[in-house]
């Protein structure tokens, strides 16, 4: 594979002061390894979990048409029709071994006030919890947020799983950026019991998040099957940057965090790569300005066709 990025691209975006966000479509690792030390000052990250199971996915063929259910570039209707279902593997030999050299490329891309939030579940949270200790330093962990929600069938052979895990490590434990004062407050429990002030104000989160799954209808939700909350994203970029810094999803998916960082007014580099993800994210991202689409790898033309495909 060859790259432009060390030439024409600093820590992954264009040095282009106007770019706010870039997306590109690859394997993550040889991407990352070209980006600039020290150039990101957030990263959210979602792996593929290794649950031992195949996630469907639906293949689409984009047409256009003018009373179609989906908007592209440039504000254009396009009608969807499910050609296929495909399945990706979401099942590893070795988990951590495909996360290791991944994560080390995070620590080394993250500016000294830097965050990493790794989102993980609890069959994998505590194998790349000791991998993330010995890669940013125990004493560089800052949280593990829990993530609960309240969806879907429940087992009566154990207790539900309903919940999900973010591991929050900093590049720097002196150093780390933090602003929990930016973070949209939540409502008291008990608002009855704090006075009409404080429960008119809400309070802060901890470190346990109730929210809500993508709801199945909602306007939020892309089809893309592991899309993750706006909200919950949303509050990460909101507590661990500041508007201008530079965010960083390497297993974007449906590019949640680039919706986030646009709408908070963070610049976005997302990977992922699959085509279904990448072009669920240029339907996302179609109303937005200056966020670009690269296509680095052996796959680059057959992107460009479909992207073609979806100008035309
Ligand atoms: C769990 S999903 C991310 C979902 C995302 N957080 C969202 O809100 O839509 C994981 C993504 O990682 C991508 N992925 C897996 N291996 C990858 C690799 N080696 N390089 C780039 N992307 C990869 C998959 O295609 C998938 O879209």
């Amino acid at each position: 594979m060859t790259s432009d990025l060390a030439t024409t691209h600093v820590g992954g975006m264009r040095s282009n002061d106007r770019e706010r966000g870039v997306v590109y479509y690859g394997d993550n690792l040889p991407i990352l390894r070209d980006m600039a030390s020290a150039s990101i000052d957030l990263i959210y990250t979602d792996p593929p979990f290794n649950t031992g199971k195949k996630q469907a996915r639906t293949q689409l063929r984009t047409v256009r048409d003018p009373n179609g259910d989906r908007t592209g570039f440039k504000g254009q209707r396009y009608r969807s029709t499910k050609v296929a279902e495909r399945a990706f593997d979401d099942d590893f030999d070795d988990y951590l071994a495909f996360l290791e050299p991944r994560l080390e490329e995070a620590h080394r891309v993250l500016t000294i006030s830097g965050s990493l939030y790794l989102h993980l579940d609890y069959r994998e949270v505590h194998y790349a919890k000791v991998l993330l200790d010995s890669i940013f330093g125990r004493d560089c962990f800052l949280n593990e947020v829990i993530w609960a929600y309240d969806y879907g069938a429940r087992t009566k052979k154990k207790w539900p799983a309903k919940h999900d895990n973010i591991l929050v490590y900093v590049r720097d434990s002196e150093q780390y950026f933090f602003n929990v004062e930016e973070v949209e407050r939540i409502p008291y429990m008990a608002p009855g019991l704090v006075g009409p002030e404080k429960a008119a104000r809400g309070k802060l989160p901890t470190d346990t998040w109730w929210h809500t799954i993508v709801p199945t209808n909602g306007k939020e939700r892309t089809g893309y099957p592991t899309q993750k909350p706006l909200g919950i994203v949303r509050r990460i970029v909101q507590a661990s940057s500041r508007p201008g810094d530079t965010v960083l999803d390497f297993f974007a998916g449906s590019g949640t965090l680039g919706e986030a960082a646009y709408e908070l007014g963070r610049r976005f580099v997302l990977i992922d790569d699959n085509e279904e993800a990448v072009e669920v994210m240029a339907g996302r991202f179609a109303e937005m300005e200056a966020v670009s689409f690269v296509g680095l790898d052996a796959r680059q033309n057959q992107f460009v066709e479909r992207q073609g495909e979806l100008l035309s």
